[in-house]
């Protein structure tokens, strides 16, 4: 039912409901208006990787709402020791009302949610990261004001954020181009799904081994790391290969002037993006990572209050 596993769980109309919730919410908490929607809530979080970002969004969103939210690292708990998933998804289900889990196999999330009986949300897996998808519509929706016509270029690994990104502007009717090495593609099974959306909503979507391509006349350049999470020992030969992917002034050239510069973070400055780009004027990666937490917080209120 409520589950958040991957972005496939939303409609365009969901999405739309929660990005204009996550504005209300967010002038709210501007405003200093104090929200208590989840009075009595409990989200556990369960991190398998660590995290900055969501943790924080998700913890400082609960306590905003009203609610408590409880910081599970697997290290911690028995699955860290070989209590299966299914039996730990049953017992915080007794405890809990919501469950975030950030782990590496897709399926794991899939059988903690079919085990539990309250819902699940991703927090990064090693297919897909929706909430961080849902920030950057929200980012991109601020500054363009509508989905209309726009034109989203993503260069580098075809990872799990890429997969994410292109399911949301494929459901939003946003142009998705993908700029990334042979090899590193986004995997088969999310861009077939993603084309049988994008036939419904006239989105574009190209997967190129030109960056120049893939950025020419773009609305918003998305660049993420090359080389952390868990690839160190392959970094030096991804630094080679994904070189002609950094962004950097002579690449954003190709997009449109007014273009923004978006990135999930952490970023490895002269890695995936140059310094002068992402604390250039077109930046807006700290507003996108507050975003986690405004359009997390929406989320929250749509599946517990
Ligand atoms: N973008 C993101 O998910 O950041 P963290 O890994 O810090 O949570």
């Amino acid at each position: 039912g409520k589950d958040l596993l991957t972005l496939k769980d939303l409609s365009s109309d969901d999405i739309m409901s929660l990005l204009e919730s996550a504005i209300e919410l967010k002038q709210k908490h501007k405003n200093g208006e104090i929200v208590t929607s989840l009075k009595g809530k409990t989200l556990g979080l369960i991190f398998e990787k660590s995290s900055t970002r969501t943790r924080v969004s998700f913890e400082a969103g609960m306590m905003q709402l009203g609610g408590n939210a409880l910081f599970l690292s697997s290290q911690d708990l028995q699955i860290g020791r070989g209590e299966t998933i299914a039996d730990t998804a049953r017992v915080l289900s007794e405890f809990i009302d919501a469950i975030m889990i950030r782990t590496f196999e897709h399926s794991k999330i899939e059988e903690l949610a079919d085990y539990a009986s309250i819902p699940v949300i991703n927090g990064l897996t090693d297919d897909y990261h929706p909430c961080q998808a849902l920030a950057d519509l929200l980012t991109i929706y601020e500054h363009k004001k509508s989905f209309e016509g726009l034109k989203v270029a993503y260069v580098g690994d075809g990872n799990n954020v890429a997969h994410s990104l292109m399911i949301a502007c494929a459901k939003m009717g946003i142009d998705i181009s993908i700029g990334c090495p042979d090899g590193y593609e986004p995997k088969d099974f999310v861009t077939a799904y993603v084309n049988e959306i994008a036939a419904t909503t006239g989105a574009k979507v190209t997967i190129t081994k030109d960056p120049v391509e893939a950025v020419k006349n773009a609305d918003a350049i998305y660049a993420d790391v090359w080389t952390s999470m868990g690839q160190e020992e392959e970094a030096q030969q991804r630094l080679k290969i994904f070189a002609p992917y950094q962004v950097n002034e002579e690449l954003a050239a190709y997009a449109k002037s007014d273009y923004l510069f978006l990135h999930c973070l952490p970023a490895h400055r002269e890695e995936e993006v140059t310094a002068s780009i992402i604390d250039g004027p077109n930046s807006v990666v700290f507003q996108q990572a507050g975003n986690r937490m405004h359009v997390q917080k929406a989320l929250l209120q749509a599946i517990l209050a």
